[in-house]
């Protein structure tokens, strides 16, 4: 975020890096990271402190986030255009977020209902951090001042409650905090498992074929797609009650810029499985260029490391203004 472009509106996100990133996120949230960085001052980073709600493997964590980096290039983001880091290498997230958990409710973490599904899945290991992880993304969002948050629809409740947490610091300390919007894509909001439609698309899904990770080849694309459950009825339309086929519409739309009812014409005389080959063609060839950069860029380790770090230098020295800010707001004596 240079300082000529600081009248242009905030914009932040972040992703997890464990396992490979999805169509779903793609679609959900890469693909408008890289059209909003063209208007915007964007801030995007790779979210490591939050994948450590759930158990990992540190050495796999640590490719995890390289290769997650370098997906995020890959996709078109600009590490000139973007400031692009990663969430450990700027200390104010943590800092911040302990502050925002004091002002953050039991209650309101209570109802959060990713926590509800990750305490399922991970019966053994409900830690303190999967609970209060809702105060470390609005510390992650709020320390930049963002206006705006392009997510997918499964973090909307996450972002009401950074709103909630802004306004009622706001309340008590004085205006601190930009109050952030969601921005969330009307087509492909929430991408559906290609074999259970009612199920969003995971990458930590046991079933291979439930989901398409940005890197997957041309031919495992199609297979996966021809694979995919749909319904009994023959016809290729966007109605309810067929999810699986609204769910192939959705995904094709977003990548042809095709409307449903232009889709619904050029299949009109077509069966599910022509339709479905061409939704996984459409797909393999979008996502051709993003595989390819990310080879040529995950063997650049020298290029990877000086984009993350000028990216941590530049959103510490930004983080340290808000962050410098709230410190005095609530009290705390300057060093
Ligand atoms: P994460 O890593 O689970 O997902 C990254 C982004 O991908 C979107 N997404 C989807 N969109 C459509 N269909 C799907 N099936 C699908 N699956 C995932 C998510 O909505 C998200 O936008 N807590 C966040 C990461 C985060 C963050 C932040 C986001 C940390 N700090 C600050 C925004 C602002 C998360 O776990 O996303």
């Amino acid at each position: 975020m240079s300082e000529v472009q600081e009248k242009k509106k905030i914009i932040l996100s972040g992703i997890q890096p464990t396992g490979v990133f999805t169509l779903g996120n793609y679609i959900g949230a890469l693909k408008n990271w890289v059209k909003l960085q063209e208007d915007y001052n964007a801030a995007y980073m790779i979210a490591d402190m939050h994948s450590l709600t759930v158990r990992q493997d540190p050495a796999k964590l640590r490719q995890q986030i390289l290769s997650a980096f370098a997906v995020v290039l890959a996709c078109g983001v600009d590490p000139n255009k973007s400031l692009t880091f990663i969430q450990s290498h700027v200390h104010q997230h943590a800092e911040l977020s302990w502050i925002l958990s004091c002002n953050t409710q039991f209650g309101e973490l209570n109802r959060m209902t990713q926590f509800k599904d990750k305490s399922a899945k991970n019966a053994d290991n409900i830690n303190a951090g999967l609970f209060t992880y809702p105060s470390l993304m609005a510390a992650d969002i709020l320390l930049y001042q963002a206006d705006l948050v392009p997510v997918g629809a499964d973090q909307k409740q996450h972002l009401e409650l950074t709103r909630d947490i802004a306004t009622r610091f706001n309340n008590l300390y004085g205006n601190t905090f930009k109050v952030p919007e969601p921005y969330i894509p009307k087509v492909g909001a929430r991408i559906m498992s290609l074999s259970d439609p009612n199920k969003k698309m995971s990458k930590s899904d046991e079933n291979q074929n439930s989901f398409i990770t940005i890197l997957d080849k041309p031919e495992v694309i199609i297979k996966k797609f021809k694979r995919a459950v749909t319904d009994s009825d023959m016809e290729v339309r966007y109605a309810e009650g067929k999810d699986g086929i609204n769910n192939l519409m959705s995904i094709y739309s977003v990548v042809t810029g095709l409307s449903y009812e232009q889709i619904e014409k050029d299949f009109q005389s077509k069966g599910y499985g022509d339709f479905k080959t061409a939704v996984g063609e459409a797909v393999a060839e979008h996502l051709r260029p993003v595989r390819e950069n990310y080879e040529r860029l995950i063997a650049d380790k020298a290029y990877l490391e000086q984009c993350y770090k000028l990216g941590a230098e530049k959103a510490s020295n930004f983080a340290n203004r808000t962050l410098t800010k709230v410190y005095k707001k609530v009290g705390f004596i300057a060093k």
